[in-house]
């Protein structure tokens, strides 16, 4: 997705975004002007470029490595009896977990199965095709989980060393993946139920995508990977939530259950990774706050964004259009949540920075208003722009 740079080295995104803009040019954006923190700065001698050969939305950018020094993993050591009593607890035992079997057909006896099914696929009738294609964006988001928790093992200082480590770092790591792997799981067999959309596509679309990884940019450091997940849950409680909305208007209080229940766990995933990045600004304010702004100047984009289906190159752009046109997630969404958490985090009320902490903190605070400037640009847009085919629901328009 191709970006503008103003003169304020802000960039306004030329279309609406699922995840605001994804891919920069190169010709707009080089890898140069990353912010220059101390970190970017210590850090070029790991810069290493990554090509994505599998899919034709190949990131590109090039990735910085381990820009976290050495010595700031003592932090996230000291902090492991802190994550023991604060942030386990927002894990729910699995024997009080919802299982997505409880909202699907019953398959313990064939006669309801097939009424069950049959009441599903009549339900979903009454649903319109762009309600599908965002349904089936936001399953193939949850589906490429594999992605994300390769993503946290890469953080230094918290990762699964072993892949049984018992350190509540590694715990959480583990646990969060099996209580989202409920999401795709769930999301995925009501669509394959429901009859509505091509699943080999959709399945296709997965496998392309977990083949292609992500390409977030969060250089190995946990402080850009829990600011990045605390928007990145944020942002999801916010989409599946409106998917609820929209089923429920449609008729399909079933459907609007799903995905609320699914809103729901993201919002308790939201609030965990929230106290992470609100403790490291109590212990470490001046790298987080540089964190932040590093992260708000590369923006938060959806993982999902190397989607492929083997036919559309803008696959993910278009299905941000739609997304946008629908109002299940909006620039305006985007803009709510960095408020939020500049509020959350209280990034006004820092003291004691470094000049660079401090022009960090400048920039954030600026954002927001920067940000609403551009929304009725990109309302506008979104609306111009012309009826797309997709793959998911057997090429037609939407
Ligand atoms: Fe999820
Ligand atoms: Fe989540």
């Amino acid at each position: 997705m191709a970006m503008k740079m103003n003169t304020n080295g802000f960039q306004s995104p030329k279309y609406p975004s699922f995840s605001l803009p994804a891919v920069v040019t190169t010709s707009l954006r080089s890898p140069k002007l990353f912010m220059a923190t101390s970190s970017s700065l210590r850090s070029r001698s790991n810069e290493v470029e990554t090509k994505v050969k599998n899919s034709p939305r190949s990131p590109c950018h090039v990735q910085i490595t381990h820009s976290m020094p050495p010595h700031k993993i003592e932090i996230f050591k000291a902090m492991e009896s802190w994550v023991e009593d604060n942030i386990l607890v927002h894990l729910k035992p699995v024997e009080n977990c919802w299982q997505p079997q409880d909202f699907l057909p019953d398959t313990a006896s064939s006669d309801e199965f097939h009424d069950q099914v049959k009441e599903l696929r009549e339900r979903a009738k009454e649903i319109p095709d762009d309600y599908f294609v965002v349904l089936v964006g936001n399953m193939i988001t949850e589906e490429a989980l594999p992605t994300y928790q390769t993503s946290f093992n890469t953080f230094d200082g918290i990762r699964d060393e072993t892949g049984v480590s018992p350190t509540p770092w590694a715990k959480w790591i583990r646990a969060w993946t099996a209580e989202e792997n409920r999401h795709g799981d769930l999301l995925n067999k009501y669509l394959y139920l429901s009859g509505r959309v091509d699943m080999r596509q959709v399945e296709k679309t997965i496998q392309y995508l977990i083949g292609s990884g992500t390409d977030v940019r969060i250089e190995n450091s946990p402080y850009r990977g829990f600011i990045y997940t605390s928007f990145q849950e944020r942002a999801t409680f916010f989409a599946h939530g409106n998917t609820a909305k929209h089923a429920k208007r449609h008729g399909d209080v079933k459907l609007a259950k799903i995905c609320g229940t699914i809103a729901s766990d993201e919002k308790r995933h939201e609030t965990a990774y929230t106290k992470i990045v609100e403790k490291l600004f109590e212990i470490d304010p001046d790298e987080t706050i540089i964190a932040l702004a590093d992260m708000m100047k590369k923006k938060i984009t959806m993982p999902s964004h190397l989607m492929y289906d083997g036919v559309d190159d803008n696959l993910f752009n278009h299905l941000s259009t739609i997304v946008h046109r629908l109002g299940v997630y909006t620039m305006s969404d985007y803009t709510d949540i960095i408020e939020y958490f500049v509020g959350r985090w209280k990034v006004e009320s820092l003291r004691g920075l470094s000049p660079q902490g401090q022009k960090a903190q400048e920039y954030v605070c600026r954002l927001p208003e920067h940000m609403r400037r551009l929304e009725e640009k990109i309302q506008d847009q979104a609306k111009k722009r012309p009826l797309i085919p997709f793959s998911w629901i057997y090429g037609r328009n939407v």
